[in-house]
């Protein structure tokens, strides 16, 4: 693959995308602009790439690099990407190396653009992204936060994981349209803690990466997202989402409730325990008071996902959500893992099922994913093993169908 880097700030963080590649067994080429050059050296791309680098067309001009580079690749990523490459990528000039690649190559081109908020909601920026992704090519939303001075806001380079993560999406066939623009998505993710005492918990081995993608890719879709996340692993914020956290079942349960209404979409990915202490030690309870850690009492939670779908039956929340529901299941005696999540989407009363086969610890933690899209209808689709990404993709195209038209 092809990694262009423009001559803005973020051009060191450009370093851990390529070795985020170059783990995953891709060969990328570095192609900076002459600007990239100045916050990052050749010798550094070229390092950690295994490969050359140049900047010009008139670079090794034997080797017809300026139409070899973009021909032989099979992804472009521009990572970042500044408001001018954008502007030269728009107008289709050719007068650099990154530049006559991008004309060149008939593959798959994602472009993480990296600027200030001035310059990203400038009308020349918005019209040049809007007439990028009419040609196909994938613009990826920048995320909030610090910028190059003490000034926060929209425009930073999304975190090299995420870059690396959506970009082989488009390897993977997924396309990232922005067929959720105007739209508001709900979506939880990780694990909830019920509280033991001051110091203990009951908790589960959610990672959250799988609510977290799906935050994600819904953001970049275009969609309005808040994440409501419990304990995960320490991931990046998704870009342009709300996060909010909470610990508890009942945390998370208030938090779904005051932000549920007017949602087009509502995944519900946490894992929320089904039992809490039914009473929270005000002290940390001693391992010599015999019952007391023995027989901690457990109350059972409540079923928000159910109790959403209820809401919904009983008019507080817009009959057109579409509701997402987790299944982790292991087969058993009564049942296969299709027959125990088919009876779980009746009981629920949602629209979508995600249901796993969670037997000899396959998804928790996990970076990969797979199993089965299920609807109350009976209907099986089969999600094919992928990335969290790959599988976060597939359910939104199965949610997205579900929304009403307006
Ligand atoms: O019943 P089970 O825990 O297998 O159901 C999983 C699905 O229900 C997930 O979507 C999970 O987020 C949701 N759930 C919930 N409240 C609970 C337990 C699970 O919303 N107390």
């Amino acid at each position: 693959m092809v990694l262009g880097v423009a001559g803005g700030i973020a051009a060191y963080k450009a370093c851990h995308v390529v070795r985020g590649f170059t783990e995953q067994g891709h060969s990328v080429r570095v192609v900076p602009t002459e600007s990239a050059l100045n916050f990052v050296g050749a010798a550094t791309f070229e390092a950690l790439s295994g490969n050359p680098v140049s900047t010009g067309v008139f670079d090794r001009v034997e080797e017809v690099q300026h139409v070899r580079v973009g021909q032989e690749a099979d992804l472009v990523v521009i990572a970042p990407a500044t408001a001018d490459l954008m502007a030269r990528l728009v107008a289709g000039r050719a007068d650099d190396l990154l530049t006559a690649t991008c004309l060149v190559a008939t593959c798959p081109v994602v472009v993480a653009p990296a600027m200030h908020t001035e310059m990203w909601n400038h009308p020349a920026t918005r019209a040049n992204v809007a007439t990028l992704r009419d040609r196909g090519v994938t613009v990826l939303e920048p995320a909030h936060g610090r910028l190059t001075g003490p000034d926060t806001g929209a425009g930073r380079l999304p975190d090299p994981e995420q870059i690396v993560a959506l970009s082989l999406l488009r390897l993977d066939g997924c396309e990232l349209p922005q067929d959720l623009s105007g739209r508001r998505v709900l979506v939880t993710a990780g694990g909830t803690r019920e509280n033991i005492d001051p110091v203990r918990y009951l908790g589960n081995r959610s990672s959250g990466r799988q609510g977290f993608a799906l935050a994600e890719v819904a953001a970049q879709r275009g969609a309005e997202v808040t994440l409501i996340a419990g304990a995960t692993d320490e991931l990046p914020v998704p870009c342009g989402v709300e996060l909010i956290r909470i610990s508890s079942a009942r945390e998370l349960e208030g938090e779904v409730a005051a932000r549920a209404a007017d949602r087009d979409i509502i995944i519900m990915a946490a894992a929320v325990a089904d039992y809490r202490p039914t009473t929270t030690a005000p002290a940390k309870l001693k391992k010599n008071s015999a019952s007391a850690l023995t027989g901690v009492e457990l109350t059972e939670n409540p079923d928000i996902l159910a109790g959403l779908t209820a809401s919904r039956r009983e008019g507080r929340i817009s009959a057109d959500t579409v509701i997402v529901g987790f299944a982790a299941e292991t087969g058993d005696d009564t049942g296969s893992v299709l027959d125990h999540a088919l009876r779980k989407i009746r009981r629920k009363g949602c629209d979508l099922l995600m249901c796993n086969d969670v037997g000899s610890g396959k998804v928790f933690g996990r970076r990969r994913n797979r199993g089965w899209l299920i609807t109350p209808d009976g209907s099986v689709t089969e999600v094919d093993d992928g990335t969290k990404f790959r599988v976060a993709s597939a359910i939104l195209d199965s949610a997205v169908r579900l929304i009403p038209d307006r």
